[in-house]
């Protein structure tokens, strides 16, 4: 495949750091940043196949404008699909391809969220080997572009090697494993080491999640796994710097002036690219930006009540903004 992206970051022969999809928190603001900070590979915020399926005939409809982007300030970008249907994959992959343009797609089959799982979604289709085959070869049948996989280490009595030697033949271009059951959650330790498992029913590129909270965890990771590269989730919600301090190997300590510059700058994006309104969910994305400063805890106070960038300002301005 001539646009396959992955194989050519696997090429440059460094780890490489994608910052993985999270549902409220990977919009485009957030994605430029982490972009600018290092990351190789951005996913969007999960989008539903089904959405796009019935909203096929409005060019302006809510998915699509949650997943535009500007190829200028974001590295490689991949939508995120799920959804359980073939047919919507099918509609949803060329929706995708021909609207958004983004450098690949992905199929969401690790969400453990109790709506989506109950539409035969995510971790549900994990464990659904029949169906799970079908929506990866009819998103494949409608995209030129790299299609990746994002699976969990395990789901009911599906693992995923189990998952991978259902699918090794079909043309999957890249896999993230989330290295926790679906028992799990979102708490526990992760299986690194699954990676080596799963290597032999996997021909594409193979990158690590869960857990990677800072340089040393991701190192020891890659070590244990042996992985093409790390999917980073909530250490790089509360320390987006962390790319840069993987792919620099060294420590980056970013004190309270530091941190007030990024979420004034991240609070201005989202103002900028998605309207003033759009502050209400920076809220939360905020605070994780502000754990372990000193004071915390009374500048999340202050936060999640910001509605206005005139609020933000007048916070941050108590705290040492100087921009
Ligand atoms: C708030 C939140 C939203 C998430 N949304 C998605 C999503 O849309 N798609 C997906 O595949 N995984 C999603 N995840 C899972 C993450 O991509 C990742 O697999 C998980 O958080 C484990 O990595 P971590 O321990 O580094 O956070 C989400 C996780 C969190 C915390």
């Amino acid at each position: 495949m001539k646009n396959n992206f992955w194989e050519k970051l696997k090429k440059s022969g460094k780890p490489i750091l994608a910052l993985a999809p999270m549902a409220g928190f990977t919009d485009e603001p957030f994605r430029q940043i982490c972009s600018a900070y290092g990351a190789d590979v951005v996913y969007s915020e999960m989008a539903s196949a089904t959405a796009l399926y019935f909203h096929r005939e409005n060019d302006d409809n809510e998915t699509l404008r949650l997943l535009k982007w500007n190829e200028a300030k974001e590295s490689k970008y991949v939508v995120q699909l799920f959804g359980s249907n073939p047919d919507h994959f099918a509609v949803a992959a060329r929706i995708i391809t021909q609207k958004i343009k983004p450098h690949g797609i992905d199929i969401n089959f690790g969400c453990p969220v109790g709506k989506v799982l109950k539409q035969g979604a995510g971790a549900d289709l994990m464990r659904n080997l029949t169906r799970a085959r079908s929506v990866i070869e009819a998103t494949l049948a409608n995209t030129n572009l790299p299609v990746s996989v994002k699976i969990r280490a395990k789901s009911g009595e599906v693992d995923a090697v189990t998952f991978l030697k259902n699918v090794s033949d079909l043309k999957v271009s890249a896999l993230m494993i989330h290295g926790r059951t679906l028992s799990q959650g979102f708490v526990g330790d992760p299986d690194y080491a699954i990676v080596n498992s799963a290597r032999p029913h996997f021909h594409g590129v193979i990158l690590i999640n869960g857990g990677l909270n800072d340089r040393e965890t991701a190192k020891r990771a890659l070590e244990v796994s042996e992985a093409d590269g790390l999917g980073l989730g909530r250490g790089a919600l509360a320390r987006p710097w962390l790319f840069e301090e993987i792919k620099d190997n060294r420590d980056i300590a970013y004190g309270q002036s530091e941190i007030v510059s990024l979420l004034y700058r991240h609070a201005k994006l989202v103002s900028e690219l998605k309207g003033e309104g759009a502050l209400v969910e920076w809220r939360k994305q905020a605070c994780w930006s502000v754990q372990g400063l000193p004071g915390a805890s009374r500048l999340r106070s202050r936060l999640v009540q910001v509605s206005s960038m005139e609020d933000v300002i007048n916070i941050l301005n108590d705290y040492g903004l100087n921009d």
